[in-house]
């Protein structure tokens, strides 16, 4: 890798005087972190939230340490002795160098924190585990694709010690993965979810609901960051039949992508326009086909929900009609529900509901997960 420069103490890496608060404490826990996506929309929010909370987690006794920071552009390094800091540019084999940066010293536990939104990172998942080194993510990636890829990242992690949570890979910073593993644990068995997902097409279809046009909420849906980059990704269900995958498997079922029934809400040429803004431009066109759907829906006293439906047999995401006084039906723009049914939860299901994206809320869980992986590798 190419040195950029030396940076004598960058502001993502949090507050210096951190460090000579936590030297004066003795028995302080050390946990190192490489952020990758630093300078995303979770990114940004999680190391705000790491530097602004810095002095709580001290006072109970855990120094989180940021000690790496990649983007798809830089790396950059910061020496815990020294705390001096230095920017690499990326190049496209500089993972083992990267690894080897993180390996060096021999300061506390060290986690990864993977805030892409792509699969950067993800072949590298098992290599970190094996190191005992644990992983915290928001990128449901890794645990969309393959039941084996899934599988083997559930036993790496147990067999190496190491933690790994996504917890915000569904409902956002909600606890949804976390009670539902609990359950299955302790016995209980899945019959039956339920759940509005995507916090993007809540929002969406609570505002095309209201009379709102659909070009304009989905605008109205990026421009506060509820949208992947793109907001095609949210829109073609992907994103939506990818969190019902993870619930299910969480709930112990063994199912492939391809077995999750998916609904595009835009047509096939639509649906291949890469660029966003082109993209966001030729929604306009069917506007009046979801004015027309959302109104028929209102006479019958019904609204539109974009819902994840497993019912034991089958799998799919897509567009349905509920009572205006169903419980999805009720939920504010925005906001997730996630109902489970199980041997234990019936007739009346585990319900969990309430905002499911955004980038604070999401760096929130996030921050939450690493403060627990931080607790698991103790
Ligand atoms: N937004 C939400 O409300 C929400 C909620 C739950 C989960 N999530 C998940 O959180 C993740 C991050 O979302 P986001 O909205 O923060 O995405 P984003 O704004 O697009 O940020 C992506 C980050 O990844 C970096 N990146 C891209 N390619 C890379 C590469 N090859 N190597 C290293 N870094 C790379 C980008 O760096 P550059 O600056 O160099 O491009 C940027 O820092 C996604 O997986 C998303 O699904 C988001």
């Amino acid at each position: 890798m190419r040195a950029l420069a030396n940076v004598l103490s960058a502001g993502d890496f949090g507050a210096d005087d951190l460090q000579l608060k936590a030297s004066a404490q003795p028995g302080t826990r050390q946990v190192q972190l490489l952020i990758a996506g630093h300078s995303g929309q979770i990114g940004r929010k999680l190391c705000r939230q790491l530097a602004t909370r810095g002095d709580n987690f001290l006072a109970q006794g855990l120094h989180l340490r940021i000690t790496g920071l990649i983007n798809s552009r830089e790396f950059t390094w910061r020496d815990l002795d020294s705390q001096n800091s230095v920017t690499y540019v990326r190049q496209p084999d500089d993972w083992p160098q990267i690894l080897r940066h993180f390996l060096s010293g021999h300061i506390g536990a060290r986690q990864f924190v993977d805030c892409t939104a792509g699969d950067a990172f993800i072949s590298h998942y098992p290599e970190l585990l094996r190191h005992g080194i644990g992983i915290v993510t928001p990128n449901k990636l890794a645990n969309s694709g393959s039941q084996v890829d899934y599988a083997t990242l559930q036993q790496l992690a147990r067999q190496c010690g190491a933690p790994y949570r996504y917890e915000t890979t569904v409902g956002a910073a909600l606890p949804v993965l976390g009670p539902l593993a609990d359950l299955v644990r302790a016995g209980d068995k899945v019959k039956r979810i339920e759940a509005v997902v995507s916090g993007t097409l809540s929002f969406i279809f609570g505002r095309v609901n209201n009379g709102e046009r659909f070009s304009v909420a989905v605008r109205e849906a990026r421009a506060r960051g509820y949208t992947e980059p793109h907001p095609g990704a949210d829109l073609a269900g992907t994103d939506s039949g990818r969190k019902l995958l993870i619930l299910m498997r969480e709930a112990g079922l063994k199912w492939e992508p391809e077995q999750v029934k998916v609904e595009n809400l835009v047509p096939e040429e639509l649906a291949a326009e890469s660029d966003a803004e082109r993209f966001l431009a030729g929604l306009v066109a069917h506007d009046k086909t979801w004015a027309e759907r959302a109104e028929a829906a209102h006479h019958r006293s019904l609204r539109l929900v974009y819902l994840a439906r497993f019912d034991g047999r089958s799998a799919s995401v897509g567009v349905t009609h509920v009572s205006n006084t169903d419980p999805f039906a009720l939920l504010a723009p925005g906001e997730n529900l996630i109902r489970i049914w199980t041997e234990r939860y019936q007739p009346v299901p585990l319900g969990i509901a309430g905002p499911g994206a955004g980038p604070e809320l999401t760096a929130a869980g996030v921050l939450t997960d690493i403060l627990k992986a931080a607790a698991q590798l103790r």
